[in-house]
């Protein structure tokens, strides 16, 4: 046996939010054995992990969360008491173009890992008992919200309505995904609710708002916007720019699903949100201004890179989460200020140009074998 006090495995750890997960875990928990389970497809990025590499509760498995015999032999092996399982596709215009894909890692995937799971703790004399699979999701699978409130009045957030209408998704909402991507995870989420209902399995799920800060893959609005400004690069918005996301920092996020891991309650669902809610095109005015002001540029100049292209196919119109239950059950609310968390990313970006270049050129995905190839 390990000297580890617990054994959790982290799926999609080399990604954007699960690197932070990782992270924070292998930093706040030594006598956890932390191991990322990643496939380190084009969106796996091991680089984001550089400054833990070596930790001695931190340990790397490049494995395809699909792989059934290999996950479930790591979990004997290792005595894997928790799982956070973050691993998916995630672009949702990726998935319009091949959602095969999508199912097959969002839903085979996320069910492979379960099976795994359930087959290694149902052997065990203790059974469920210390045990937690705790799946990672998004608020995509409730649909789309309408904007209901005129442009220029105001929402009566005292009274709990938001900037763009009152209507929020809460963990009682019914399912009703439009995209590939989210039809995958909802698909998902209903394995994991399955999972727990007929075994009885120890599951928890959450549906996070849009996540932004370090690390995330610049095919995503906020990173492929702040380099495109640097590189006075057209900046694609996707129809008028009505659309309107709430987003949260992602160490906020991660600092949430810490939380819930630990104190949660097992089998609930809870929505983790920013109460932040932004219609793309004023949120893409307030990068270009922040990334102008600190790069030396006239503030706004650069709005003349805004370049309306035809837009995304179902594109919903807003996403709107109350996570109202985890802050009074849990006490859980964002850290950040939105201004501050905008600072911090755009500073972020412009300050790690050496990270960015790498992965645009491609040449982060030659990391893995430089450290592990031949270990
Ligand atoms: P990401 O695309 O940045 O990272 C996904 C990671 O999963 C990558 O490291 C990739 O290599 C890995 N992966 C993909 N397929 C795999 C497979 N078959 N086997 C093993 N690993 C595989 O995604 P992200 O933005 O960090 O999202 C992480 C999770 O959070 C996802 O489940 C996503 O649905 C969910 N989520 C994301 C957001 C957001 O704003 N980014 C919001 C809410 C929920
Ligand atoms: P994205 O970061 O892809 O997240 P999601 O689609 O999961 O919400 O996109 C955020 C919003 O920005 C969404 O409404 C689509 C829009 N968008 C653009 O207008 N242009 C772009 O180039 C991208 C990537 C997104």
């Amino acid at each position: 046996m390990s000297d580890f006090k617990r054994t959790i495995l982290i799926t999609g750890g080399a990604g954007f939010i699960g690197s932070h997960v990782v992270r924070l875990f292998v930093d706040k928990y030594p006598d956890y054995h932390i191991i990322n389970i990643d496939k380190l497809t084009y969106a796996g990025n091991l680089e984001n992990l550089k400054d833990i590499e070596g930790r001695p509760n931190y340990s790397f498995e490049k494995l395809d969360v699909c792989d059934f015999d290999s996950i479930h032999a790591l979990m004997l092996r290792e005595h894997a008491d928790g799982v956070i399982h973050l691993a998916a596709e995630s672009h949702v215009d990726r998935s319009i173009k091949d959602p095969f894909t999508f199912a097959r890692t969002n839903v085979m995937g996320t069910l492979s890992m379960l099976q795994a799971a359930k087959l290694y703790w149902e052997s065990l004399p203790e059974k469920w008992a210390g045990k937690r699979f705790y799946h990672i999701s998004t608020d995509e699978v409730y649909g789309a919200l309408e904007i209901t409130r005129p442009e220029g009045t105001k929402g009566n957030e005292e009274a709990g309505g938001g900037p763009f209408g009152d209507d929020f998704f809460t963990e009682t909402r019914k399912y009703q995904p439009h995209s590939p991507y989210s039809a995958s995870k909802a698909s998902s989420d209903h394995f994991v609710r399955a999972f727990h209902d007929t075994y009885g399995m120890p599951t928890i799920v959450t549906n996070c708002s849009n996540n932004y800060g370090p690390y995330q893959f610049p095919e995503k609005l906020i990173p492929l916007f702040i380099n495109n400004i640097r590189h006075r690069k057209p900046l694609p918005v996707y129809g008028r720019g009505e659309n309107v996301r709430d987003w949260l920092y992602v160490e906020d996020h991660a600092r949430a699903i810490d939380l819930i891991f630990h104190k949660g309650t097992t089998g609930d669902t809870y929505n983790i949100g920013g109460f932040n809610e932004w219609k793309n095109i004023d949120l893409i005015k307030v990068l270009i201004r922040v990334t102008d002001r600190i790069l030396g540029r006239a503030e706004g100049s650069d709005e003349d890179l805004i370049t309306y292209v035809t837009d995304r196919p179902g594109h919903d119109m807003r996403y709107a989460i109350d996570s109202g239950k985890l802050s009074r059950e849990l006490g859980w609310k964002p850290s950040l200020q939105f201004e501050e968390g905008i600072e911090k990313t755009v500073r972020w970006y412009l300050d790690n140009q050496e990270w960015m270049d790498r992965v645009t050129s491609g040449d982060y995905q030659k990391y893995y074998d430089s450290m592990y190839k031949n270990r």
